[in-house]
């Protein structure tokens, strides 16, 4: 039978992999921005009970870490009341909610990865809204899943991978910050292991997914040069500087050590994921035979 699937924020790019990666035999709803403001309850609850999906995933949030120290009712808004207007026109509607959350929700103070259940105590503005959101969904529907990823990067649109091609492209030097340590996820794994959830109704609760293995921004970066070097995708080599955090102050403070224990999610699912290396090759690999903007 076809399941109709609701995609949310379906032009971002954990919505793009999950539209991409959709299985056979699920019809897919997919809701930009434009169709849908899940910030507007009304709109929700109209989408809901005219399409009547039977799973909503939330791709969609407002993920500008930086700006939400200025724009808090904007992140508020979207993060949090957003994230409880799904779960809200869910549970009207007998519809299962995935939601997505963020590693951000910790303050990065612990030394071993962050158990699905550790407390949560975020720094900042974005954190303190995605927060809100996880409380909003595990209020108004106990019975959906929240899974915390990190470090999201894909072929579309903008992210930390893209900025440091085009840096690495325009400059024979650049820095970046050594001591803060966590886990890249390439949003193509993170969208087939979502798809994998969804076949679980039983999954509920909270659940961590990014790729495997752990690293800092600075061996992410160096990693990103050698594999983009080797791919072609960048003619020289530049020097990359580790440098500390104290030393790229940003408007939001990032937590230390983003690492999330995935290993409940992973026997779950009955999937590991994959190297972070392993799948950032694959991504750039895509890259280079694409043109995404
Ligand atoms: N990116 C990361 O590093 C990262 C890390 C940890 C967790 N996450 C979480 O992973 C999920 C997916 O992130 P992503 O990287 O795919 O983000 P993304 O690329 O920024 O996509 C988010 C999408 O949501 C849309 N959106 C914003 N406000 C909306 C609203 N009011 N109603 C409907 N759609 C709205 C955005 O549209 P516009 O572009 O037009 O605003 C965008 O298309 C999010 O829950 C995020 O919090 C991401």
């Amino acid at each position: 039978m076809t399941q109709k699937v609701l995609i949310t924020g379906a032009a971002g790019q954990l919505g793009r992999e999950l539209l991409r990666t959709a299985p056979a035999g699920v019809d897919c709803i997919a809701a930009t921005r434009e169709s849908l403001d899940i910030a507007d309850a009304e709109q929700v609850n109209t989408l809901l009970r005219e399409q009547r999906p039977s799973l909503v995933i939330n791709a969609a949030a407002y993920t500008a870490v930086d700006r939400a120290e200025s724009e808090q009712e904007m992140a508020q808004a979207i993060n949090g009341e957003g994230a409880g207007n799904l779960a809200g026109a869910c549970a009207e509607n007998a519809a299962r909610l995935i939601h997505v959350s963020t590693d951000f929700v910790f303050d990065g103070a612990s030394s071993t990865p962050y158990l699905p259940d550790a407390p949560t105590s975020p720094l900042g503005e974005y954190g303190r809204s995605k927060l809100a959101g996880e409380q909003a969904v595990a209020t108004r529907l106990p019975s959906a899943l929240i899974i915390r990823t990190a470090w999201v990067y894909s072929a579309f649109g903008s992210n930390f991978v893209k900025t440091m091609l085009r840096l690495m492209a325009e400059r024979d030097e650049i820095s970046v910050v050594a001591d803060q340590v966590g886990s890249p996820t390439w949003a193509r794994g993170l969208a087939e292991s979502l798809w994998l959830a969804a076949d679980l109704p039983e999954f509920q609760g909270f659940g961590h997914w990014t790729d495997a293995g752990v690293c800092s921004w600075y061996d992410f970066a160096v990693a990103i040069a050698e594999e983009a070097a080797e791919l072609g995708l960048l003619t020289g080599m530049p020097l990359i500087h580790p440098i500390p955090g104290s030393a790229y102050p940003t408007p939001a403070a990032r937590p230390a050590f983003s690492v999330l224990d995935k290993y409940s999610t992973w026997e779950a699912l009955q999937t590991e994921g994959l190297h972070w290396r392993t799948q950032l090759r694959s991504m750039l690999k895509e890259l280079k035979e694409s043109s995404f903007e």
